[in-house]
């Protein structure tokens, strides 16, 4: 089966600016979803509560690296508080739309930020 995807989120797939891995990362965020198999690693470093770096892993289709990319993107200078806000909707909007088969792929990237930002809040109230 082929998807018809935007030229934006074709873009972030074939050049994803944050693709990657950050060692000693402040918060990580793995997610899987058993539908499809895929699995995607986020991580943030966090200086004064804003998420000054973010960096993603993920083992995927199209549309979750793209998704995962310009989730990166969004964050990126947000305090927590405000990169917590940014939603499944927001995400699928700004990639111009996502096939309905494909939708899970955004929410996949949004739930490897939450528990990115949950992983950091845990260890952070452990120092
Ligand atoms: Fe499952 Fe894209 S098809 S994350």
């Amino acid at each position: 089966m082929s998807f018809k995807y935007s030229d934006k989120l074709m873009r972030h797939f074939h050049n994803p600016k944050n693709a990657g891995k950050i060692d000693n990362a402040d918060g990580i965020g793995i997610v899987g979803n058993r539908s499809c198999g895929d699995v995607m690693h986020l991580y943030i470093t966090v200086k004064n509560n804003i998420i000054v770096d973010i960096k993603f892993k993920t083992l995927g289709c199209a549309a979750a690296i793209s998704a995962s990319d310009l989730l990166c993107e969004l964050a990126k200078g947000k305090t927590i508080d405000k990169a917590m806000k940014i939603t499944k909707q927001d995400l699928v909007e700004l990639l111009g739309g996502l096939p309905a088969p494909k939708l899970h792929c955004s929410l996949l990237a949004i739930d490897a930020l939450h528990k990115a930002i949950e992983d950091y809040t845990i260890k952070n109230q452990l120092k």
